[in-house]
């Protein structure tokens, strides 16, 4: 049985034909009809069961449509409506119930601890929707669009610049993974996981750490940032953006990089804050690619787990 909970859980031969076969899917997918099934995967056939805690737009559609895509079906369920930990029914019953009404589960969560429980319990697949931690299914699909426009991941520079969160440390075991330097600049107060950090050390990773974002940003293919208030965030919000407000994504910034470097956003972004709309809505952006990406991306995903 095999789990997607993080980056740093899988080989990197085997991500890297994730990252390939989704390649593969997007250019086979048919442009005729949404839900047309064309094929081949080992979801044929098989439930896809959802559980949200938190909202999502990119991830549950995606999800969705991979799954009709490849033949099988969802269920959608919001935590709120579930017994899942709460109440009378223990999460080891309701782990038993899901296990068997349905064949592979996706679980977007606050506490990472909740989406590990959940794996240890459960006897069908597990893929991490996003948690507190990490948002390793974004990353995947994010190597992906990188590679469309700009050719191998492997050897190039990426710029991580503002919040330092679940998305980052994502990043940053994508940077190990598939061996890119990922040049960070967030905050104090406002760094990614020490314990990444420390894994991606272990690992030789490339992992730059700046105190200026503009000398972070020095040349690079790519600039990436995300939310600086993420999904249940509990912080004193004004202090928080007022220390991330010299790490926006401008002009100035952007004009750091290389002159065709892209930008990249995970999506919902706040313009005006982590980003201005000249750079999210610029030439040089690619995030409406990486929404779309993230629907190959999760084909990939599901049929690696399920084959
Ligand atoms: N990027 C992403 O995961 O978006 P959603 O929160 O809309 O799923
Ligand atoms: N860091 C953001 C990502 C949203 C897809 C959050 O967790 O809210």
């Amino acid at each position: 049985m095999k789990h997607f909970l993080d980056l740093s859980h899988i080989s990197k031969k085997e991500l890297r034909n994730i990252v390939d076969e989704a390649k593969r899917r997007k250019k086979k997918s048919s442009t005729k009809s949404k839900v047309l099934v064309t094929e081949n995967s080992s979801a044929k056939d098989k439930l896809l069961l959802m559980i949200f805690e938190k909202p999502s737009t990119r991830t549950r559609l995606s999800f969705d449509l991979a799954m009709r895509q490849l033949g099988g079906q969802t269920i959608v369920m919001n935590s709120n409506d579930m017994h899942l930990g709460k109440g009378e029914e223990s999460i080891e019953d309701t782990a038993k119930v899901i296990s068997s009404f349905s064949d592979i589960v996706m679980f977007r969560t606050f506490a990472h601890k909740s989406l590990l429980e959940l794996a240890h319990l459960l006897t069908i697949p597990l893929i991490n929707g996003l948690t507190d931690h990490s948002h390793p299914c974004q990353l995947l699909s994010d190597v992906l669009t990188f590679e469309e426009n700009k050719g191998s991941i492997k050897g190039a520079k990426i710029a991580w610049i503002g919040d330092g969160n679940n998305v980052t440390n994502s990043a940053i075991e994508a940077a190990v993974q598939f061996d890119f330097q990922l040049n960070i600049s967030c905050p104090k107060g406002y760094m990614p996981s020490k314990k990444i950090l420390d894994w991606a050390e272990a690992k030789n990773g490339k992992i730059v750490i700046f105190k200026d974002p503009l000398k972070a940003a020095k040349g690079v293919d790519c600039i990436m940032s995300d939310k600086w208030i993420s999904m249940g965030d509990h912080v004193n919000v004004k202090k928080k953006k007022s220390a991330l407000k010299p790490y926006q994504a401008n002009k100035k910034l952007m004009s750091c990089a290389d002159k065709d470097a892209i930008f990249m956003h995970v999506l919902p972004a706040a313009r005006g804050e982590e980003v201005t709309a000249d750079i999210i809505d610029g030439p040089q952006s690619v995030i409406w690619q990486q929404a779309e990406n993230r629907l190959h991306g999760q084909k990939a995903i599901i049929d690696w787990c399920l084959d």
